[in-house]
């Protein structure tokens, strides 16, 4: 089974009028890639074919949707309903894509196709018989279900999100080999028995790293190394904050030369941003986040139920990451929507190295204002006050994140600031590289250093 869509095509599989034509050209917008529909792929009348039995249908459908699914650029296929039906096509899916199948109850796809021209639904107890016939042959295929385009792109990305997921931990981490379970002490107190539990005789040894920011420091993970005794068919589960994940993540991709491992957050901002994409990294006295490694986790475990114990504290630190993401998207996002945007952003760019970069959006200032107050200020109050600059400089009306974050101005050393943000990664010759947000939408832009030292000045007291 494949884990996720990284490289391989999303292959929509699932019966008549289970929406897969509806839901590609929206899947394939979101993750920046092309989708076919096999039905309008084949380029022959389809009707007219099956007036000469299905068996010349399937000579045309199945080789020809075996060679889309050849095409070595990543797309987005509406499979044929009947396609699974093809051991060589079933062949094609497991070596080349991504399945995911579009669940739908079948008196609502009978409403939906009752009135087409579909050859095999012009009577519903035929349809509803050739319905129970396919369903097996789709779950065998499928790598993954869905009912929605976020639950497509979640799953393409290997994202489980399920209200008391923790409870099946167990069924969650793939594979069969062993789990070591890698924690931090609060977290350990509160969730750390009902994983254990849900992990069962699969789990080998429990770890305990020190909570929050100390976690990510190279001697943390030396120490994790040392205790660890999983072999390559092992896998690291972390559960925790994006201090824990980051810092377990670093440690999975280096350990063995690399060993899989599942992000279970459990803070706000991990479940919407740091446990989804792959980015891990600790930090060193030159700078936060300055080694790491992209190792991408087998699976993300999103379950809301872990964020009842978080401290008001740290929900907000994750609410502006969440504002963030509203921004970009255009819309208002509940965390599923969120983890679900920032899913397809990193499977389009899944190294950084261009749509990626939108989910930077104010932290230029925010890294600033952090470094300016020797980070003994909340992530989420930098990245609040970031977004004020990030909008005026866009031209828009910064209200929404008043009202939702209502940022105030810190007291820091202006120079210091300045100077920060002129060391940032993304300046690039004079001018200062920054995320904006336009009518359509976030873009990448230069802008001159003292527009945008005057943005800084306007977040300072
Ligand atoms: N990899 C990425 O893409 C990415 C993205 C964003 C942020 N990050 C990183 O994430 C880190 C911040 O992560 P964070 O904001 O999740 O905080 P955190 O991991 O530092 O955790 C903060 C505190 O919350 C406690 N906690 C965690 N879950 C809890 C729960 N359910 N109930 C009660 N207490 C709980 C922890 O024990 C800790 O004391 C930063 O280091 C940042 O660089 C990474």
């Amino acid at each position: 089974m494949a884990l996720n869509a990284l490289g391989r095509h999303v292959a929509l599989v699932g019966f008549m009028g289970a929406g897969k034509t509806t839901m590609a050209p929206m899947v394939a917008e979101r993750l920046g890639r092309n989708w076919i529909d096999m039905d309008e792929a084949l380029g022959v009348d389809i009707q007219a074919l099956f007036e000469q039995g299905e068996e010349a249908f399937r000579a045309i459908e199945d080789p020809r949707t075996c060679e889309v699914l050849a095409a070595s650029e990543p797309a987005v296929i509406a499979l044929g309903g009947g396609a699974v039906k093809s051991e060589a096509v079933r062949a094609a899916l497991a070596s080349r894509a991504f399945s995911v199948l579009l669940d739908v109850d079948v008196d609502d796809a009978w409403e939906r196709v009752r009135t087409s021209d579909r050859p095999l639904a012009r009577d519903e107890a035929t349809f509803r018989r050739l319905n129970d016939e396919r369903r097996p042959l789709y779950g065998g295929a499928a790598d993954a279900v869905a009912a929605d385009v976020d639950g497509v792109i979640l799953a393409a990305g290997g994202v489980h999100h399920e209200l008391g997921a923790l409870e099946r931990l167990g069924e969650l981490v793939p594979g069969t080999g062993p789990v070591a379970l890698v924690t931090d002490s609060t977290v350990m107190g509160i969730h750390g028995a009902a994983a254990q539990t849900a992990l069962g005789d699969r789990l080998v040894s429990t770890h305990e790293l020190p909570r929050g920011e100390a976690a990510k420091q190279l001697q943390v993970v030396e120490r994790l190394w040392s205790e660890l005794r999983l072999d390559r068919a092992g896998t690291i589960v972390a559960l925790g904050g994006g201090s824990l994940t980051d810092t377990a993540g670093l440690a999975a991709a280096l350990y063995l030369r690399g060993v899989p491992w599942v992000a279970v957050p459990t803070t706000l901002v991990g479940q919407v941003d740091a446990g989804i994409g792959g980015k891990t990294a600790i930090d060193i006295p030159q700078g936060k986040n300055l080694v790491g490694a992209f190792h991408w986790p087998a699976r993300v475990v999103i379950d809301e139920a872990l964020l009842e114990t978080l401290p008001e504290r740290e929900r907000r630190q994750g609410e502006a990451e969440r504002i963030k993401t509203e921004l970009l998207a255009g819309r208002a996002l509940d965390v599923r929507a969120a983890a679900a945007y920032k899913t397809a952003l990193c499977l389009r760019d899944p190294r950084d190295r261009g749509t990626r970069q939108w989910l930077n959006l104010g932290h230029t200032f925010a890294h600033a204002l952090e470094a300016a107050a020797d980070f003994d200020l909340p992530h989420g109050e930098a990245v609040a006050l970031g977004l004020l600059a990030a909008l005026r400089l866009s031209g828009r009306d910064p209200a929404p994140v008043v009202a939702a974050l209502d940022p105030q101005p810190v007291e820091v050393d202006r120079d210091r600031a300045w100077e920060a943000l002129l060391r940032d990664k993304k300046r690039s010759g004079e001018a200062i590289n920054l995320v904006l947000l336009g009518d359509d939408g976030p873009y990448l832009e230069a802008r001159s250093p003292d527009e945008v030292r005057a943005a800084l000045d306007t977040l300072i007291s």
